[in-house]
């Protein structure tokens, strides 16, 4: 890997910045970046107050950064703000009639708020989930497709002082009660159903499934999608609530909370390195400032834009990249609840050419997809109203930077590839577009305030190692839900709690750019989504067969990663596709059909050293189809022969 991408970044391409773009933009010279970041470094006070002082607050900071109790860092103590008194009401002044939300479902069914009409839903929401007894502190979960409400219900949390914990639509019952169990939630937000791919999604039975045995659920609040799917919703007496009949009484004015500044906001539940998933814990003002900040420089908002993350609300980028972030900056943003391939391959570049998108931001495997179904489906659409391209959630390769480039953006875009996580609440590592020389395949330089090291294990700087964060950031992770212990042992005891450890390998070349290798851990990054290789085999072993089992990724042309099962079955049982069938049903049930392996292979053993640790890397290898490399620290060589043969059978 080390090799292939040092080669890689000899012979890279560099782009570079237009000046036409930067021009106009929000940050319009390298230079201005340059001294704006010395600044946010050296005198984080000084820039990140001025940041702030762009949002509205009901009483200001005592002080920009409190390091007294490290690494529980404060930002802006003392102050009063609220993030959708922010995102909504702070745009009425100017804004009022803009558009701030477009929607468009997958059956082609449309509908748009301006600010007014955003703040007017809001705060009827936010009455609604008053007269349910929802109250500052209180955890509410929102399972729901990409509609509107799914936008305007964590804006009416956040304005009433809720937490929220977004499920994203994609996860199984078990995955989700384990969520709500977690953070025991009052109130779960659904809806009786949301389309993909032609199919009626049935949510609420998935949440009547998955709230059995969560004694905290109060109520269940159903927006209804789909007219002809909620008759055939059971709705318990005393318990399930619909939107529109709780609402249709509720005020359109609501006067928003004044939240501390280190307030929650929101948890998000993210896959760790064990079998549980953390709830990653975000509160208000740093997050706030953060997003906004990284969303007016690296998405270069103007009012004339129309801004599109493809992201699922369910996902960090949803939250800081479909919601706050533009929102705070009185952009109009666009939401699509399908597929990409529905009713064909041309549906984005339909939207695109429909709503005049000018801001595109997406993932790399979304990407690849695009480039294998070919050319004639973007070039079917007028994608001229295009500016601006960003990617996120694993590494961009070159190919599907340079085909982004061309096809998407007609070689006049600039292109932001963004480094960033859960537990970072904001971009991290990204170029500030039309300013910054962009090489393919690199996030490029860090983002104000950002102080990125790579590391070796014993803490001396190199050029390939372990990416480390120096200094704290305003959007940082504050915690994780119910377990202050694994936020200190997990984030900032490697290197002497000198920084932040981010479980990413990264290459510092001789320009000082940044190129993110992937996970250093047993974190799979499938199609963008993060997987826990733990949580699958936490599930896989509940089948009565299963002894054990190694879930490993391996690269994969279009998902990035892929996931491989390989299964131990309990002696005297014998694996078949009827066996595989049900382990796979089990994890599609558990945990959500995304996670469903490429490959589950039966085997005899695993690889495993003498002191019983499985080596990982040696099925990734096979997988991978590689030379298996060394296997003497093996404690019986002969196991991985097996293995290799029994992969290879099922090809
Ligand atoms: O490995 C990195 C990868 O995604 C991980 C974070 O996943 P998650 O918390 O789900 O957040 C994804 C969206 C921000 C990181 O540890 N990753 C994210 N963005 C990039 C990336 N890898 C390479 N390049 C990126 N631009």
């Amino acid at each position: 890997m080390e090799e292939d991408k040092k080669s890689l970044i000899d012979q890279t391409q560099t782009f570079h910045p237009s000046h036409s773009f930067a021009s106009q933009a929000n940050l319009k010279s390298f230079d201005e970046y340059q001294r704006l970041y010395d600044e946010s470094i050296n005198s984080p006070d000084t820039f990140w107050g001025r940041a702030a002082n762009e949002l509205h607050w009901f009483e200001p900071w005592r002080s920009v950064l409190d390091q007294s109790d490290k690494p529980n860092f404060k930002w802006f103590s003392g102050a009063k703000t609220n993030i959708c008194y922010n995102c909504v009401d702070r745009n009425l002044e100017t804004r009022e009639n803009k558009l701030a939300l477009i929607f468009e479902g997958e059956p082609g069914d449309t509908r748009v708020f301006t600010y007014r009409q955003l703040f007017d839903e809001t705060c009827k929401f936010a009455n609604t989930l008053f007269s349910l007894g929802i109250r500052k502190g209180d955890r509410v979960a929102i399972y729901l497709p990409l509609i509107p409400e799914a936008v305007i219900s964590m804006l009416a949390c956040a304005r009433i002082g809720a937490i929220h914990s977004v499920i994203f639509g994609g996860f199984a019952a078990d995955s989700i009660r384990g969520r709500i169990l977690d953070s025991t939630c009052k109130l779960v937000i659904t809806s009786d159903g949301g389309y993909r791919r032609g199919k009626n999604l049935h949510m609420k039975t998935i949440i009547d499934d998955a709230v059995t045995g969560c004694s905290s659920v109060e109520k269940i609040l159903v927006i209804r999608r789909d007219n002809t799917s909620s008759q055939n919703v059971n709705m318990q007496e005393g318990r399930d609530v619909w939107y529109h009949e709780a609402s249709a009484d509720k005020l359109t004015t609501h006067e928003s909370e004044h939240m501390d500044a280190e307030d929650m906001l929101f948890l998000l539940y993210t896959s760790g390195t064990t079998g549980t998933p953390k709830g990653i814990v975000h509160t208000t003002a740093g997050y706030m400032v953060g997003t906004y900040l990284s969303t007016k420089y690296i998405f270069d908002i103007h009012d004339s834009d129309i801004y599109w993350c493809t992201a699922d609300v369910g996902w960090i980028t949803g939250h800081s990249y479909v919601v706050y972030g533009p929102l705070l900056n009185g952009a109009t943003i666009l939401i699509y609840e399908g597929a990409p391939d529905y009713p064909n391959k041309a549906r984005y570049w339909d939207l695109i050419e429909k709503y005049r998108v000018s801001i595109m931001y997406t993932a790399p495997t979304a990407i690849r997809t695009f480039m294998k179904w070919g050319d004639e489906f973007p070039n079917s659409k007028n994608l001229t109203s295009l500016r601006l391209l960003g990617s996120v959630g694993e590494p961009i390769n070159p190919a599907a930077w340079l085909w982004y480039h061309k096809v998407i953006g007609g070689e006049r875009c600039p292109i932001v590839d963004t480094w960033w996580q859960t537990e970072t609440g904001s971009i991290m590592i990204s170029p500030i577009p039309g300013v910054t020389i962009t090489k393919p395949g690199s996030a490029t330089l860090p983002f104000f305030g950002v102080d990125p090291a790579v590391l070796t294990d014993e803490g001396n700087e190199t050029d390939y190692g372990t990416l480390a964060i120096r200094k704290p950031w305003p959007a940082m992770l504050r915690g994780i839900y119910q377990n202050p212990g694994r936020y200190v042992t997990g984030y900032w005891s490697n290197w002497g709690g000198a920084y932040y450890y981010t479980s990413d390998g990264a290459i510092k070349d001789q320009n000082g750019y940044y190129w993110i290798i992937g996970r250093l851990d047993d974190i799979v990054n499938v199609a963008g989504h993060r997987i826990s290789t733990a949580e699958l085999e936490g599930a896989t072993i509940t089948h009565p067969w299963v002894a054990e089992s190694a879930f490993i990724g391996a690269d994969h042309d279009i998902k990035g990663q892929a996931l491989f099962g390989f299964v131990i079955l309990k002696a005297g049982f014998q694996g078949s596709d009827q066996v595989r069938a049900e382990i796979n049903e089990i994890i599609g049930r558990k945990l959500g059909r995304f996670e469903i392996p490429e490959r589950l292979v039966f085997v005899n053993d695993l690889p495993k050293t003498r002191s019983g640790k499985i080596m990982r890397r040696l099925l990734r290898n096979i997988a991978e189809r590689k030379e298996l490399g060394n296997t003497s620290t093996l404690a019986d060589p002969a196991v991985i022969d097996h293995i290799a043969e029994e992969f290879r059978k099922l090809d």
